[in-house]
């Protein structure tokens, strides 16, 4: 009998020792990874029905839970392991960003959001994201230059908005244009070359704003507003949003600033479903474009990135405080799915970092704009204070996420609710590109195919048509 497995009973979250990776070397080439350690630790699976046991070693990265290597459990032992939602599934190596959700804790590239959020901005974060390292001075202005001269979308794209009907949903027409944009860029791709995938990375970044505004432009029948080179990029984005022909756009700093923060805020998030879905086509080698398609599709979902644009609907059927209590006994009923939007998450099981500077940013805005009485904000106020003191909300562990405040501010702003879940796509962007990046890069990286366990008919005798 082999020795009985080593049992680890708490969570591995403390910080290990790995060699720093050479700020030079991060900069000039791809963004050097904190190698993952295989441990000296191993745990045992006990196999009751044919009395066997196997050993299977355990895995280390810098900081957070080790993993448990199952890779050749099928082909030892012939079985496979069964995680829907791969709620406890390592799918990949990662150096991007980190969350620690019993912690509330979010990190890209080992920077902590907060300050990241106070002293930072989205360029910044992004050059960040894509290289491992925050940038120097001139390596940002250049950065944010070649962003900026990328940002113009190749004329014939304008096409494919006319094809759409005026009332598409934005998030439609964005997945469309996006996936598009695979015809446009395919033969110019080489992705086993860096300089290709670097150039393609900053043509979805730059160029992301461009589309996003134009499949709001589309939907108001006004005609396309082009990028202009003298704006940062949310300043550009308003500029592209809200201004005509007939007349130039106001730009408010603190309005800017604090798009340009709520971008940042949704930037990376590792391994979420919107990512997962871009490695995952990405796997198979596909053009990059399309698997930035495949990851608008995913985000738009209420679950992922469709929670905004579903809490600002939540808020609306609320309607007035003294609905709440009714509201929240719904979501409480267990025989009825309403859920309370911009709340829960499968990773944070504390308050969401992002949420509470989205609240702080919520209040700024609207004194800024002069909104005193904003019936949205009182609501989702008491509904948070409500939520957070409820033991339903307690004991499931049910925080507000960072959705939960960054509709209202855009509502402010004066962008319709069904651009909400494009902003977001728009800031996911660099994520998207960060992960599918260091996914091609990746020498462990195989094609993503899961398993699953079967549970249909078997060996069925085919019947002729005229006999069933
Ligand atoms: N309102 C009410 N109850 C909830 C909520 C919620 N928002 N979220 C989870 N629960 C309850 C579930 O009903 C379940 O209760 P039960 O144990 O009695 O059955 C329990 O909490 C666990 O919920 P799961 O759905 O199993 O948790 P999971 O990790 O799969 O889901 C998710 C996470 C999808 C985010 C969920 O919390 C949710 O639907 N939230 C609302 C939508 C939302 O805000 N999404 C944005 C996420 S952040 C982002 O993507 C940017």
């Amino acid at each position: 009998m082999a020795k009985k497995a080593r049992k680890k009973t708490k969570k591995a979250t403390k910080r290990k020792t790995v060699k720093k990776t050479s700020k030079t070397t991060a900069k000039k080439s791809a963004p050097k990874k904190a190698a993952t350690r295989s441990t000296n630790q191993s745990v045992t699976l006990i196999d009751h029905a044919n009395d066997r046991e196997y050993v299977m070693p355990v895995m280390s990265g810098s900081i957070g839970p080790d993993v448990i290597d199952v890779r050749r459990l099928y082909g030892d032992m012939g079985y496979f392991t069964y995680d829907p939602g791969y709620t406890s599934t390592g799918s990949c190596e990662s150096a991007i960003t980190y969350i620690d959700g019993e912690e509330g804790i979010l990190q890209y590239r080992g920077y902590p959001i907060q300050d990241l959020a106070e002293k930072s901005d989205y360029m910044e974060s992004c050059y960040l994201l894509l290289y491992g390292e925050l940038p120097t001075k001139s390596e940002k202005a250049k950065f944010v230059h070649d962003i900026t001269y990328h940002s113009m979308l190749h004329e014939q794209i304008n096409n494919f908005y006319r094809g759409f009907r005026r009332d598409a949903h934005p998030m439609a027409i964005v997945c469309g244009v996006v996936g598009a944009l695979s015809a446009f860029y395919h033969d110019s791709i080489d992705i086993s070359n860096p300089h290709d995938r670097l150039v393609a990375s900053y043509r979805m970044v730059a160029k992301m704003p461009t589309i996003a505004a134009w499949a709001y432009k589309y939907s108001q029948g006004q005609p396309f507003i082009y990028p202009r080179n003298d704006l940062d990029y949310a300043s550009n984005f308003l500029n592209m949003m809200f201004a005509t022909p007939c007349e130039e756009y106001e730009i408010n700093p603190t309005i800017a600033k604090a798009m340009d923060l709520i971008l940042m805020l949704h930037a990376d998030h590792e391994q979420n479903a919107s990512a997962s879905t871009v490695r995952i086509a990405g796997s198979s080698g596909a053009n990059p474009f399309a698997c930035m398609a495949a990851g608008v599709a995913s985000l738009w979902g209420p679950a992922h990135g469709g929670a905004n644009e579903a809490v600002l609907n939540m808020l609306t059927e609320i309607g007035e405080p003294k609905n709440i209590k009714k509201f929240i006994q719904k979501v409480k009923d267990p025989k009825d799915p309403t859920r309370l939007m911009g709340f829960g998450h499968r990773v944070y099981k504390n308050y969401d970092p992002r949420a509470r500077i989205m609240m702080k940013t919520c209040h700024d805005v609207l004194k800024e704009l002069g909104i005193k009485n904003e019936p949205f904000l009182d609501i989702a106020m008491e509904l948070e204070n409500i939520a957070l003191s409820e033991d339903y909300f307690i004991e499931r562990k049910l925080y507000p996420n960072v959705d939960f405040y960054s509709g209202i501010i855009f509502r402010a702003i004066g962008i319709p609710t069904s651009m909400f879940t494009v902003l977001f796509a728009v800031a996911r962007t660099v994520g998207w590109i960060a992960q599918w990046n260091e996914m091609i890069e990746d020498p462990h990286q195989k094609i993503g195919r899961p398993r699953q366990l079967y549970t249909g008919e078997v060996d069925r005798k085919y019947v002729p048509i005229n006999r069933r």
